[in-house]
């Protein structure tokens, strides 16, 4: 295939493979059909009605750029969590904000510490900035912190990541080690705490505003994509220091926010009476997904996520064979890319009729392996 040749010599260098096939993309390739899209910890509960109208209502002035500052989601975010609108950027997604984070720290060949099979999107950021990945394998399937924290001091790291709770195991850490972690941080190391789920988890998952917002080198970051159910919007946000979150304008695309996608956010965020309902099903789906796993002798993990990863005992191979043949009954899940993980399915929770074909399907595979 002929292409440019002037590419930068990074952009020549990475592979040109796609490292995210999404379930449309199965669709096409396989020539099936989801029936459960359970794969991509998406929330088939949906948002909520409030949420649908105010997108409607919006819909008339899509005609007109967005608010570049994003002033009222922002203002509207700092009243919810008790900061100030100073301590908060907007982006499409964590996986834009992560991209952006990386630009902003990340010069080529730097060290990044983060999971050896931890989220992998940032990864990706990290080889498009020409970051040198330093990872850290998981211990009995949960993060180690104190791996993490001892590479990050042996590289004189710049930049370190995860996830908490985390993807794609789904277990997590209480907060007074997270914010020890963070304490014990050079300073001259920015911290991305990945907090996508931090709706769905115990609340001693999650550290308190006050317990971090001092850092200037600690950027947590957050979404409406899972508990909110606004996956297709494209709306996270960064809480950091002013200082910190300023940094971001100096980068982001100031007119990237999509009007609808805010005016979603901000209803999303006045129906907290909405999202405890959802966060409700999530649990119940959770307890569903673990009890269709043990049914067929498997053994789901704990999660404080909207997904329930299942150790299906053996290796990569039958775990990718059930993942495989589930996709054959129109039952769309995902497993974690590395070993000793990716001995595991990994399955979102999802509305009733999505679990009750997980429940017909999985015993129906796991007879043909
Ligand atoms: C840990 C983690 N971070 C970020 C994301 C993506 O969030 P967003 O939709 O806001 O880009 C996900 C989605 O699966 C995730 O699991």
């Amino acid at each position: 295939m002929s292409a440019f040749s002037r590419f930068t010599p990074l952009v020549s260098s990475l592979p040109s493979t796609v490292p995210f096939v999404g379930p449309e993309a199965i669709e096409r390739q396989r020539g099936l059909k989801v029936e459960a899209r359970i794969g991509a910890n998406e929330n088939g509960f949906g948002p909520a009605p409030s949420v649908l109208a105010a997108m409607r209502e919006a819909g008339g002035d899509i005609w007109k750029y967005n608010d570049p500052e994003n002033f009222e989601l922002r203002e509207a975010l700092a009243a919810h969590l008790g900061v100030t609108s100073a301590n908060i950027a907007i982006g499409g997604g964590i996986d834009e904000l992560l991209g952006q984070i990386v630009r902003l720290v990340i010069e080529p060949g730097m060290p990044v510490v983060t999971l050896l099979g931890g989220y992998p999107t940032f990864n990706f950021h990290v080889a498009g900035f020409g970051g040198r990945l330093v990872t850290v394998p998981y211990v009995n399937d949960r993060e180690d912190l104190d791996g993490l924290l001892d590479a990050v001091k042996r590289e004189n790291a710049p930049l370190v990541y995860f996830a908490n709770p985390d993807n794609p195991m789904g277990s997590w850490w209480d907060a007074d080690k997270i914010v020890a972690f963070a304490r014990a941080l050079p300073e001259t190391c920015l911290m991305v705490l990945d907090e996508a789920y931090s709706e769905t988890g115990p609340a001693s998952a999650l550290p308190s505003i006050e317990s971090l917002i001092d850092l200037p080198n600690i950027v947590r970051t957050r979404t409406f994509s899972k508990a909110y159910g606004l996956a297709g919007a494209r709306v996270g946000y960064v809480i950091s220091t002013p200082g910190t979150a300023q940094a971001f304008d100096k980068i982001r695309n100031h007119f990237g926010m999509n009007r609808l996608a805010t005016a979603a956010a901000l209803a999303a965020l006045k129906d907290q009476a909405y999202l405890a309902e959802v966060v409700g099903k999530i649990h119940a789906a959770r307890e569903r997904i673990s009890d269709i796993a043990r049914a067929n002798q498997l053994s789901p993990l704990p999660s404080a996520t909207n997904f329930v990863t299942v150790d299906a005992g053996r290796d990569g191979t039958y775990a990718r064979a059930i993942v495989d043949g589930l996709m054959q009954h129109g039952v769309f899940i995902r497993m974690p890319g590395v070993a000793p993980l990716n001995r595991c399915i990994r399955v979102s929770v999802g509305p009733e009729a999505d679990m009750a074909l997980l429940e017909k399907s999985l015993p129906q595979v796991l007879r043909t392996l």
